[in-house]
Parts: C-alpha cells; sequence; structure tokens
C-alpha cells in the first residue's frame, strides 16, 4: 500500500488531534535508522521524543524482552508481584542522585509518573497545591495539562483542570528572566495567591523538554530547595526527558548540588517500551495507603526487562560519556555554522540535550518559521528533527547515544545543509 493510500486511510480513521509529523509510515528502524514503508532510509534525530537513547531494538533490549516472552508477559504487579519490579525499583533507588533510604513505584507513561508524584506529594504532606513553571511539559492527563505551562496546543479546549496549580516563571536568561525574576514570582505567588503552607510540591525540570531545552541555573536549584525546606515544601524533579544518560550524567539532577525528593522518570527508561517510575524519599514514598498507587499494566514486566537492560547497556557501553562526546561535536558543529547563519540566536544544552535557538536576523523576534524550513530541509533530506520552544523556533537533537559515528557525521552533514539552505 502506498503511504499516499496510507494517509488517506489515517485522514479517515483517526482523530486530526493525534497530530503527526511525518508523511511517511515506518517499516523497520535499527539503532538510529529508519526506512518507511517504500524503502526509503532517515536517520532518527527523534528518537520517538527521546524515548531511544539506546537506540531502535538495541540487542540487549531485544534479547531481555524475547526472554521474559518465553516467561509471562502480565499478570499485574498488584495481583502476582514479579522479582523484576523489585530488582528495578533496588537498581533507581541506588542510581538516582542521594543516598537517603528511597523507594519506587513503577507506572506506563511520564504523565501517569508526574500524576502520581502529585498524589504521593499531598498524601505526604497533606496539602492541595502545587507549582509549576512557564513553559513546562508534564503530560496530557488533565493533572499533566494543569501543571504544563504552556496554552496551546496543549490545553485549549480541555479545562477546567485540576485546582491549585499555580506556575511562575522559569529562569531564562535569553529571554530576559533571570534566577531573581524568577524566585520574585514565586515570592509574588506566595503573596498574592496561595499561602506556602498550602503547597505540596514544587514540580520543575532540570532542563526543560518541550519548553526548549533551557537547562535550570544551578543557583535556581539551589534557591528552590532553600523555598523547600522553608516551608516544608517537596521538591519534585521532572526527568521523563532529560534523564537516563541524556545530559552527560545518568540523571540530570546529578548536575546540581541539591537533591530533589522526588524523580519522575520514562522515555528512555526502557528503550522504547512503554514504563515510567516515580522514585522517592521512603518516608514520603509511603504516604498513600495500600492500594492508593498502581494502575493495571504498571511495572509491565516486558517494559521491566527492556529498563534492566538500557540499564546494563548505559554502564557497559559507556553511554554517559558518549553523550558528552556526541553533544560537544554537535555543538561545536553548530558554533562553527554560527557566523553564516545569521538567525542562530544561542547553542545550548547539557550533554547531548542540545538545541539551537532561532531570531529573526539582528532581532530578538523569534524565528519559527526559519526551525520549520530547516525541519522540512532535513527531512527532505532524510534527517529526522524536531522542533520546540514557546515559539516553535528551536530545534532540539534527541538521536541515540548508540549511533554510529559514521551515521553521526553523516547526520551533521545533512543539518548543515539544511541550516544553510
Ligand atoms: C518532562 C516531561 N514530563 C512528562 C512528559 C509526559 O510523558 P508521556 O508523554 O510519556 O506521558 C513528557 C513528555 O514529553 C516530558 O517531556
Amino acid at each position: 500500500m502506498s503511504q499516499q493510500q496510507l494517509m488517506q486511510r489515517k485522514a479517515d480513521a483517526t482523530p486530526r488531534g493525534v497530530g503527526v509529523m511525518c508523511g511517511f509510515f515506518v517499516d523497520r528502524a535499527k539503532n538510529a535508522e529508519i526506512w518507511d514503508v517504500e524503502g526509503r532510509r532517515y536517520i532518527d534525530f527523534a528518537g520517538g521524543i527521546g524515548v531511544l537513547n539506546t537506540g531502535h531494538l538495541h540487542d540487549k533490549v531485544r534479547q531481555a524482552v524475547a526472554e521474559q516472552l518465553t516467561r509471562f508477559s502480565h499478570t499485574c504487579y498488584q495481583v502476582v508481584p514479579y522479582e523484576s519490579y523489585i530488582e528495578l525499583a533496588e537498581k533507581l533507588n541506588r542510581l538516582t542522585p542521594g543516598q537517603h533510604a528511597k523507594k519506587t513505584a513503577l507506572f506506563t507513561t511520564g504523565a501517569e509518573a508526574v500524576e502520581n508524584a502529585v498524589k504521593v506529594a499531598r498524601a505526604f504532606t497533606g496539602r492541595p497545591g502545587v507549582i509549576a513553571f512557564g513553559g513546562a511539559f508534564h503530560g496530557r492527563t488533565m493533572m499533566g495539562m494543569a501543571l504544563t505551562g504552556k496554552v496551546v496546543p496543549y490545553k485549549v479546549g480541555f479545562g477546567p483542570f485540576p485546582g491549585d496549580i499555580y506556575h511562575a516563571p522559569y529562569p531564562n536568561a535569553l529571554h530576559g528572566v533571570s534566577v531573581e525574576d524568577s524566585i520574585a514570582g514565586l515570592e509574588k505567588l506566595f503573596k498574592y495567591d496561595v499561602d506556602p503552607s498550602r503547597i505540596a510540591a514544587i514540580i520543575y525540570e532540570p532542563v526543560q523538554g518541550e519548553g526548549g531545552f533551557y537547562v535550570a541555573p544551578a543557583e535556581w536549584v539551589r534557591k528552590l530547595r532553600q523555598l523547600c525546606d522553608l516551608h516544608g515544601i517537596l521538591l519534585i524533579a521532572d526527568e521523563v526527558q532529560a534523564g537516563f544518560a541524556r545530559t552527560g550524567k545518568l540523571f540530570a539532577s546529578e548536575h546540581y548540588d541539591v537533591q530533589p525528593d522526588l524523580i519522575t522518570m520514562a522515555k528512555s527508561l526502557a528503550g522504547g517500551f512503554p514504563l515510567s517510575a516515580l522514585t522517592g524519599r521512603a518516608e514520603v514514598m509511603d504516604a498513600p495507603a495500600p492500594g492508593g498507587l498502581g494502575g493495571t499494566y504498571a511495572g509491565n514486566p516486558l517494559s521491566i526487562a527492556a529498563a534492566l537492560a538500557v540499564i546494563d547497556a548505559m554502564a557497559s557501553e559507556g553511554l554517559i560519556e558518549r553523550a558528552e562526546t556526541l553533544g560537544q561535536l554537535l555543538k561545536e558543529k553548530l558554533h562553527g555554522l554560527k557566523k553564516d547563519v545569521p538567525q542562530i540566536a544561542e547553542i545550548r544544552g547539557l550533554g547531548a540535550m542540545v538545541a539551537v535557538e532561532f531570531n529573526q536576523p539582528g532581532s530578538h523576534a523569534p524565528d519559527a518559521e526559519f526551525a520549520k524550513a530547516v525541519q522540512a530541509r532535513a527531512l527532505a533530506d532524510g534527517l529526522i528533527l524536531l522542533t520546540c520552544g514557546g515559539y516553535g523556533n528551536v530545534l532540539r537533537f534527541l538521536f541515540p547515544l548508540t549511533i554510529e559515528d559514521a551515521v553521526f557525521d553523516e547526520a551533521l552533514g545533512k543539518l548543515e545543509k539544511a541550516l544553510r539552505g
């Protein structure tokens, strides 16, 4: 069947709300490459939106899932438990930042991990309020949308959202928001909107994902921690996009000298299989009563097998170090192009969580059209790129960290061509 016919069937059978970026359909994929149903090859710099830090069908992941499939695929952990759930929880308790006693609960999607972080924080503190930040993305469930700090397209027409959710500005030097401005925003919330004693948690992304790959300044994270300690508020780091080696550390929070009380993770945790996790202080995680946490598919055995293989591969294949190397090469490439591409306003990122932001030449006005044009030219040339940012004027790079050197070089060549127009 041709891609045109498939597109027609898609339009007839599925709602437009599930927006689709590419005009072709995948047939197969391996590591950092995808082939469509007509045999055309693409280099995948999107990684299923940050899910494939270990690439498509990593051998270890495939073998682990295949082996699990010979034993059982589902019992529902809450009905008949399995050891692998505990093994992964023990690993995450050990690997996440902080030496304190921790516990982990597993879920299926990133949004679900966020939902459960809020549930746990409310149960522990007995308080309703949650503070998130402008530009944040925390998922598409009701609470996820409420916490998300971007209206179009995520929140339009879907309210009302859960109450007691507040937003403060995320620090963003390029857009004129300093650390002091952000903290002043929080203080204003406490003055004008809500007493801090009603706030259960502050949730932040150490590096904003959909929001534009803005890196949280260390001083700001320290101040968040101080404010939380002062008012008895829990600090939640949403590492759904930034976690699992992307930033050159297993967790982005390791770049900072303070520890969150709760960490949400998903995406590259299980290399393409649906799995999310919430890890936090043991006493906090134990606040909800038995039966309060879980889900039919939460902690699916196939996904857990994949996650254990991912964690093993990240260590044995040096992917954390490789994130740093690849990120550096990409940044060098982009810096080298800056003088010829006047739209480049900023090149930033931690490790391989790199982005380039475009403004109209000689101005501070965001240039989303240019970002879109570069994305389209790259796609036509066989390179899949994602945009992000509050104005859609940022290109972000989420290639597998396992990408072969030759494929990475080829992709950088295509990126240069697309940027030069
Ligand atoms: C930081 C962050 N939190 C939560 C989510 C929601 O994850 P999911 O789409 O798996 O529900 C995302 C997804 O992009 C994310 O980037």
